[in-house]
């Protein structure tokens, strides 16, 4: 296995992001595939707070949020109890060795994880593994291919290269969003939906600060300087794409 950094840290700044995620927000390609009564995993679950609008669709179903970071999984445990939401439990591992057993879940939500794998294929191949017949995943992640970026100039295009350079290096892929499918092909899905949308994020200076952190910790001070000054700019605009798939395990 190659080695493998999680580029943007769980920082109070990386983590306060992605828990205004919602499943409205960011896992809505996946409502449709979700009931009543499914048992599902969010794999990758960070702050929980999807796992936890999962959890109340499915009820009296359970949902099993899975992360790599104790602090993570903490802070998901501390959002469901505040959410009054029993249904939801969080677990640490890693979503290379998953521990449950083979074919636990009706479905499987990964939102934000394939990015930062060194073996995204590995991780599939594993879920493809605790989902049961019939069973179906959604996944989505980001490619910095598509990203949109406004006012534009040489300096802050070669900042951004940077970070996903920077991801590239700590053995993750941030332009891996357009691949989705293929992996879960070669994981051994089928009935393989591909869509794409764009987030377009409502402060610069919020997805900035986000960017610029990390290329300074890891000595790119000129790249962290270019995105905070470009962050300034009320006017400007930073647009995510995202693609979703949903797949089958059809044997
Ligand atoms: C970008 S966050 C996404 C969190 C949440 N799914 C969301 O979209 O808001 C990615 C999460 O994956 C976790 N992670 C990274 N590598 C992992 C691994 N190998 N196994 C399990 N979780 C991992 C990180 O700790 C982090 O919380």
């Amino acid at each position: 296995m190659k080695s493998e950094v999680y580029t943007p840290g769980h920082t109070p700044n990386a983590t306060n992001f992605m828990a205004t995620r919602t499943l409205e927000s960011h896992g809505r390609f996946f409502v449709p595939f979700l009931s009543a009564n499914h048992n599902v995993l969010d794999l990758g679950c960070g702050p929980g707070t999807i796992s936890v609008d999962i959890a109340r669709l499915i009820a009296p179903g359970k949902v099993a949020g899975m992360d790599s970071s104790e602090s993570q999984v903490m802070q998901a445990r501390k959002h469901a109890e505040e959410a009054g939401v029993s249904n939801a439990d969080f677990h640490v591992g890693s979503c290379y060795k998953l521990p449950f057993v083979n074919q636990s879940f009706d479905r499987i939500f990964c939102h934000a994880l394939m990015e930062h794998l060194s073996v995204p294929v590995a991780a599939l191949r594993e879920a493809f593994h605790k989902l049961k017949k019939d069973g179906m995943i959604g996944v989505c992640s980001p490619d910095s291919d598509g990203w949109l970026l406004s006012p534009s100039s040489a300096e802050i295009e070669a900042a951004v290269t940077a970070y996903a350079d920077l991801q590239q290096a700590n053995g993750g892929n941030l332009r891996i969003g357009k691949s989705l499918g293929v992996l879960l092909q070669d994981a051994g899905f089928t009935d393989i939906h591909l869509a794409a949308r764009y987030e377009c994020y409502p402060s610069l200076e919020f997805i900035g600060e986000y960017l610029a952190l990390q290329l300074e910790k890891n000595g790119f001070k000129r790249h962290a300087t270019t995105l905070r000054e470009w962050a300034k700019d009320s006017n400007g605009m930073f647009a995510q794409a995202w693609v979703s798939a949903v797949a089958k395990r059809s044997q």
